[in-house]
């Protein structure tokens, strides 16, 4: 409950499967949420500002950027993290495929690149339109889309060929 009141709130959220309850400041973003009460560090802060994409995890299915959502937002949500996408003994297919085309070097960026990527896959298959798509009736999965899509996570090692390699990868195998 949030009480608007009050400068503290209850809020519970599933987060990678688990049922969580927090007692939080109202003013605590998602990612920090997830990062300083849930010790879920996988998530990564790059500009806290919604520029780069490092903290992007899912809610209900759909990516958000964690920091620019207040935790008190997502009472009774959903949310996954690359922490729930899969284990070092089971990877992903995403997360295996980024590894087998090196899709990335610091590895700063990854774990949001990798969330984003996951569900741009999944976006395109639910035909939901970008900006460039050219027939709203038949949205393809394409170079161009998969770009435009992931204009949002910013990558300064610029392993961006290599991403998209992996991306281009996974929706083949599961096409
Ligand atoms: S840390 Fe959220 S978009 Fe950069
Ligand atoms: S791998 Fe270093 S910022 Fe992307």
């Amino acid at each position: 409950m949030t009480d608007t009141t009050r400068s503290r709130s209850s809020v519970t959220m599933t987060v990678n499967g688990t049922e969580q309850q927090l007692d939080i400041d109202n003013r605590v973003t998602l990612l920090d949420a997830l990062r300083e009460h849930l010790k879920l560090t996988g998530t990564k802060k790059g500009c806290d500002h919604g520029q780069c994409g490092a903290c992007t995890v899912m809610v209900n299915g759909r990516r958000v950027n964690s920091c620019l959502s207040l935790a008190v937002m997502h009472q009774g949500d959903e949310v996954t993290t690359v922490e729930g996408l899969g284990s070092p003994e089971d990877l992903h297919p995403m997360q295996a495929a980024f590894i087998e085309h090196d899709g990335y070097q610091c590895g700063y960026c990854t774990p949001g690149q990798i969330c984003s990527a996951k569900s741009v896959l999944e976006e395109i298959r639910a035909g939901i339109p970008s900006h460039v798509t050219r027939d709203l009736a038949n949205v393809v999965m394409n170079d161009d889309e998969l770009r435009e899509r992931m204009s949002g996570n910013i990558c300064r090692c610029g392993a961006y060929a290599n991403i998209l390699a992996a991306m281009k990868q996974v929706a083949e195998e599961t096409a």
